[in-house]
């Protein structure tokens, strides 16, 4: 049955300033996750110059990016990069000119169409992909509200239920154009010791965008979905104590943070497998990624 009313998606950023909490492989799993399990539209979208969320998808579904080998010559040292190389024969190619690249040149973006950066994965996915090439684009505030304008220009909130945005730990051209396209934003954080600093520190980054860019808050706002806590290693002792003390540290009430009851929980096969998808799998970890999303669907009543 189609609705009347044209569907919008929800834009969503998953950020931190701080490296390595987990925020590509929960944009992935909760995404895929909502995808397969719960037929939602997902558009996924790399803005990390890393492109680890791309090398994710291109893994399990079977695609090459074109190019890459040049740039593995270059990056030759780095061997999750090299192992790319290796997904050369009886794979999907596609031209690497498809991708978030186009987007982060200087110049006019109007002429560009859907899938001139998009690619189609399956009837719920999609990706606009990262590629490596994006570590040589430079510094230019030209091109903030490139994203911004791609996305109106092809209407591409009907298209989908909800747009995850995986952003790289900088405050950079990338961040910034993730932030005044998004209307929520998720902080993957990792419970230990300098946490609250970089919660703090992402509010303070929020604010100052909304203030220096707020011709694109006229019609939207940018609200904190909440914290998600990531168990990156096997749970330890003190992990809850840990947690406790940030929920009620004096900075986190000041700023009026929610925190998801549910985690991101532990699960071992993660970091060896770029292709592992939690929600393929028959871990416990699915049921407790089950539950996150659970809560993550009832946010959104909570908050508007
Ligand atoms: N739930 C989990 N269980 C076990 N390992 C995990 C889990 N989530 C992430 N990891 C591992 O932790 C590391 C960091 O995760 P990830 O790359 O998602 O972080 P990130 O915040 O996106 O990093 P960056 O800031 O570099 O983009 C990776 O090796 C990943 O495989
Ligand atoms: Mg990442």
């Amino acid at each position: 049955m189609t609705s009347i009313f044209p569907k919008e998606a929800k834009i969503i950023s998953f950020i931190n300033m701080k490296g390595g909490v987990g925020k590509t492989t929960l944009t992935k799993d909760l995404g895929y996750f909502l995808a397969t399990q719960r037929n939602y539209k997902i558009l996924f979208i790399d803005l990390d110059p890393q492109s680890n969320l791309t090398q994710s998808f291109f893994r399990k579904f079977g695609y090459h990016q074109e190019n890459l080998l040049d740039i593995v010559d270059i990056e030759a040292e780095d061997d999750s990069i090299l192992e790319v190389s290796s997904y050369t024969s009886g794979k999907k190619t596609i031209g690497s000119d498809i991708s978030i690249q186009k987007l982060f040149k200087p110049g006019v973006i109007s002429h560009l169409k859907k899938d001139d950066c998009l690619l189609k994965l399956n009837e719920y996915i999609s990706i606009i992909p990262g590629t490596l090439k994006a570590i040589f684009s430079e510094r230019n505030s030209n091109i903030e509200n490139h994203l911004f304008n791609y996305i109106n220009q092809t209407k591409l909130k009907e298209d989908f239920d909800f747009i995850f945005i995986d952003c790289p730990p900088t405050y950079s051209n990338y961040t910034i154009s993730a932030l005044i396209t998004s209307d929520y934003f998720i902080t993957p954080s990792k419970p230990d010791a300098y946490s609250v600093l970089g919660i703090e520190m992402l509010h303070e980054v929020v604010k100052r965008v909304k203030e220096e860019h707020q011709v694109y808050f006229t019609n939207k706002s940018l609200k904190s979905l909440g914290v998600i806590f990531t168990e990156l290693a096997p749970y330890s002792k003190g992990y809850s104590d840990q947690v406790h003390e940030i929920k009620t540290s004096s900075k986190i009430q000041e700023l009026n943070i929610h925190f998801f009851e549910n985690h991101f929980v532990y699960n071992s096969y993660i970091p060896k497998r770029a292709e592992y998808f939690i929600s393929d799998s028959s871990s416990s970890t699915k049921n407790d990624l089950i539950v996150l999303t659970d809560e993550f669907e009832r946010r959104f009543s909570e908050i508007e």
